[in-house]
């Protein structure tokens, strides 16, 4: 399945921002100041552009096509920074997925975050590692990477609590071990802690998944995430 869709008309409905008047096509605009001086401004339809990029590299081609957002994710969106957690809850095929990936794209283009891998970054001789800006992970290879004969747990666990917005798929489908759990708390109550932006799809609501994730994860998410219901039949039967 290839998607030759051009970028632009992709997000079109999302508001792409049109360049500045005077854009140099690298990001920037030549402005003169009340006093004649000449300096510069960021274009924001080269900001959106980049954001497009980004968005797009983070979404599977199936998911491609665009479709509208739920009304209560439209106002999580408007949230911007300000928008916590966001939990999809519904049966099987309803479109949870699909609405996580272009909550998460109307998101990046309304806070302007251009989604970005993790990186390191050095400044004199002292190197850093840079969470990725946004982060979607099925909740599966999450755990994957969090088991106890992993090399490096600390490493998913810091980019979880640090990216500026998680998207955790599919959450409820496998139960963790002890220890899996007990780094997904961790992801989970700093973000909490943090009030941070993350969308959870299930196909259960929150409270329903102590069982499988612990109470304390499972309580957390219940006070801080909008839980809206995915309804409607199984969309990959009626396709
Ligand atoms: N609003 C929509 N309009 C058209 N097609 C949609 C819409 N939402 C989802 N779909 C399509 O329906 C199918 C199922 O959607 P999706 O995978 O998001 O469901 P899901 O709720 O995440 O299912 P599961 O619980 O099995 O993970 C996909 O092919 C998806 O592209
Ligand atoms: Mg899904
Ligand atoms: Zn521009």
């Amino acid at each position: 399945m290839v998607d030759d869709t051009p970028i632009a008309d992709l997000f079109r409905d999302l508001g792409m921002p049109p360049h500045h008047e005077n854009c140099d096509g690298y990001g920037w605009a030549n402005v003169d100041d009340e006093n004649g001086h000449m300096g510069a401004i960021r274009c924001m339809g080269c900001a959106g552009e980049n954001v497009a990029a980004g968005v797009l590299a983070l979404i599977p081609v199936r998911f491609r096509k665009p479709i509208e957002l739920l009304p209560a994710v439209a106002e999580w969106v408007k949230r911007g920074n300000q928008a916590e957690g966001l939990f999809l809850c519904g049966n099987v095929g309803t479109g949870k997925t699909h609405q996580a990936y272009w909550a998460m794209a109307a998101w990046c283009f309304r806070t302007l975050t251009t989604p970005a891998s993790a990186r390191v970054s050095e400044t004199y001789g002292e190197q850093r590692r840079i969470p990725p800006s946004v982060k979607f992970i099925r909740a599966t290879t999450l755990f994957d990477e969090l088991r106890p004969s992993n090399q490096n747990t600390r490493q998913p666990v810091v980019d979880s609590q640090g990216a500026r917005l998680l998207i955790l798929d599919d959450l409820g489908a496998e139960k963790p071990s002890e220890f899996t759990c007990e780094k997904l708390y961790e992801i989970v109550d700093q973000r909490y802690a943090d009030a941070k932006p993350m969308i959870v799809t299930s196909n259960v609501p929150p409270r329903a998944l102590s069982d499988q994730v612990g109470e304390r994860v499972a309580s957390r998410f219940a006070e801080y995430c909008e839980v809206v219901p995915v309804t409607g039949p199984d969309r990959r039967k009626s396709a």
